[in-house]
């Protein structure tokens, strides 16, 4: 199985789960429920989900998926950047915890980067984790020049030296095969500090699927085009990746991407059909 290391030393699974546009539609919210159980049951154990979701709905339909299994879930929620200010986070974190039922995550996002200070949100992140009520914090949307900024990067150079700062976790980025803008210098930037990527978007919200490469590798693997969209992006050094589907059926199409080792002709092709970046371009975001 594919893992990626967070700084912490936990080692969770490279594929977990989305939940953007759960908990919109009530005649939809039980097989959204089961799709995710159906996930925990396959061992995609890590949940990304935020308080944008669904004003909140999709932390509630995350909460009722993971009720009773807690233990099982790494799970992952976000702040809007306006609650993102030392007087708004802990009361935005309070109603993300109330509605996922839990009283700890295992990592808080700045959902992406407003007019709020990155210092006043990266000491009052830091403030609750030691608080106990985050494990690990991190951002997403963040370009290179922000990530170089930002607080709590420092002595991110050496993992595990005694001066490993616990800091910024993760940066949670668009990459599919698609859009592979942050090949080019932000994910080997974050690689070699040993922070983990987080793929948003894998399957390039579905667009993506009817590629004829994509097509010929999936007959060659035994697999759906998602599998091997999503074996691409774990392929990648440090990279995990969340896709959302809200239909129980696709859930193990996805989970095979775990199981599916990309080889050089594999990549070869991908890398024909799908160029990787040849200059720096703005970070694209959904
Ligand atoms: N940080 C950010 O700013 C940000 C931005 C976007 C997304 N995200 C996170 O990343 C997650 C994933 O991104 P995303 O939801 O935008 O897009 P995605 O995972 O790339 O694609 C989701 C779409 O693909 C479909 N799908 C899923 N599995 C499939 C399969 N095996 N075969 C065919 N279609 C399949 C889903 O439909 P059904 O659900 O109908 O099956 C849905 O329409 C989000 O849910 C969210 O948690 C974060």
């Amino acid at each position: 199985m594919h893992t990626v290391a967070w700084p912490d030393g936990r080692i969770v699974p490279a594929l977990g789960q989305g939940s953007w546009k759960m908990g919109e539609d009530a005649r939809r919210r039980q097989e959204e429920v089961r799709a995710l159980r159906v996930g925990l049951d396959l061992g995609l154990s890590v949940i990304d989900t935020a308080e944008m979701y669904a004003e909140g709905g999709a932390e509630e339909v995350v909460a009722e998926a993971i009720a009773g299994q807690r233990d099982k879930v790494f799970l992952v929620s976000k702040v809007y950047p306006h609650n993102a200010s030392r007087s708004r986070l802990p009361m935005a974190l309070a109603r993300s915890l109330k509605r996922l039922k839990t009283d700890v995550l295992d990592c808080y996002l700045l959902h992406w980067r407003g007019s709020v200070p990155l210092a006043d949100t990266a000491e009052v992140m830091e403030r609750m984790q030691q608080a106990g009520h985050i494990r690990s914090w991190g951002v997403s949307n963040l370009d290179l020049a922000e990530m170089q900024r930002l607080p709590g990067i420092a002595g991110r150079m050496i993992p595990g030296s005694a001066d490993h700062a616990p800091g910024c976790a993760t940066n949670q980025v668009l990459l599919h095969l698609g859009e592979r803008g942050v090949e080019f210098d932000l994910a080997p930037w974050m690689a070699a500090r040993g922070m983990p990527l987080m793929a948003y978007s894998p399957l390039g919200q579905g667009a993506i699927l009817d590629h004829p490469t994509l097509a010929s590798l999936a007959t060659r693997h035994n697999c759906s085009t998602a599998a091997i969209a999503l074996a691409w992006v774990l392929s990648r050094p440090g990279t995990m990746a969340i896709p959302k589907t809200g239909t129980p059926h696709r859930v193990g199409d996805n989970a095979r991407a775990l199981e599916i080792t990309l080889d050089s002709t594999d990549l070869s092709a991908l890398d024909t059909s799908f160029p990787p970046p040849r200059r720096k371009r703005p970070l694209a975001m959904l």
